[in-house]
């Protein structure tokens, strides 16, 4: 599957034309769960993840065209992990992006299976023609670890640990690396793996992908605590209400926000080795612990 080139203005109208045209192509999809993974993708999001794909892409020299791919891929994971998050049996949340989530509009199966449906679409994606069979080896290596046991499920296990157990402060770093900074990590790495950049800017960049992703988190936490339902789309409080240990409710506000802060310092530290052809990456590096939903 060859894209055809996007006439975008920004990142994020990219992002939405690439997905919607990933999910045009799934073929003979019962129509009910195509409405539902349609529902899940395209109902707004801020695109983070796709965007440190492309950030870190150009910056290794990628093709924009092979970088849809990753792009899509890394972001049909994240709203597969969505779904899956507000379930009853999970976070048990009725508001995302400020709509009903998926098992309200629809119902629990169909949520469930769409989610299901939308983690095979993002290998498929990863795998697309006109990617390079060994570019499309590293993501999917990359993508399966950040989104498996060892990563984003692994995490999430943890975060429901952490309702009924008070976790330490090592405990809660451990959990925020790998329910969201595995998945950040691995979108930065992506973009880096369908490029070519030296060792050590190589590695440098990797670090920055780790050291954003748990700023990430830690900033979510602190949204959660902070931020109205209404601005955020989401419920506000949710954690707290659900006995959740976070960086806010573990180490209290400020600590949060200061640790917010200083894990995004470090990972501009990371930068600091391509001058100012990081600009992308830092603005959004930025982004990440001030955006307010
Ligand atoms: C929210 O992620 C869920 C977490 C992983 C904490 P985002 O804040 O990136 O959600 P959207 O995609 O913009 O809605
Ligand atoms: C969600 O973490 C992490 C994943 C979806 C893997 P949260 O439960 O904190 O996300 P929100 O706050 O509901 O968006
Ligand atoms: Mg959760
Ligand atoms: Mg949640
Ligand atoms: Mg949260």
């Amino acid at each position: 599957m060859r894209p055809e080139p996007a006439p975008t203005n920004t990142t994020e109208q990219r992002v939405d034309l690439v997905l919607a045209r990933v999910l045009s192509k799934a073929a003979s999809v019962p129509p009910r769960l195509a409405d539902a993974m349609r529902y899940a993708v395209l109902g707004g999001g801020k695109r983070i993840r796709p965007r440190l794909v492309y950030a870190s892409g150009r910056l290794a020299g990628a093709p924009i065209e092979v970088l849809d791919h990753a792009a899509a891929a890394v972001e049909l994971i994240h709203a597969y992990s969505l779904i899956h998050d507000d379930l009853p049996a999970m976070d048990d949340d009725d508001l995302r992006r400020g709509r009903p989530t998926v098992h309200v509009a629809f119902d629990e199966a169909t949520a469930i299976l769409a989610g299901d449906a939308l983690q095979a679409l993002a290998f498929e994606s990863a795998c697309a023609d006109g990617v390079e069979a060994a570019v499309s080896l590293r993501w999917v290596r990359l993508l399966a670890r950040a989104a498996g046991a060892g990563g984003m499920v692994g995490g999430q296990v943890l975060d429901l640990e952490g309702e009924t157990r008070r976790l330490s402060a090592d405990e809660l770093e451990q959990l925020h690396r790998k329910k969201t900074g595995a998945l950040l990590h691995a979108s930065v790495a992506m973009g880096a793996a369908a490029g070519n950049l030296p060792g050590g800017k190589a590695d440098a960049l990797d670090r920055f992908g780790t050291e954003i992703g748990l700023a990430f988190q830690i900033h979510d936490d602190v949204l959660d605590a902070t931020i109205a339902t209404e601005a955020l789309g989401k419920r506000q409080g949710a954690d707290a209400d659900r006995g959740k240990s976070t960086y806010v409710t573990v180490l209290g506000l400020e600590t949060a926000r200061k640790e917010a802060d200083r894990r995004m310092a470090s990972a501009l530290d990371e930068l600091a080795c391509f001058g100012t052809e990081a600009a992308e990456l830092v603005e959004l590096a930025k982004f990440i612990v001030s955006r307010r939903r």
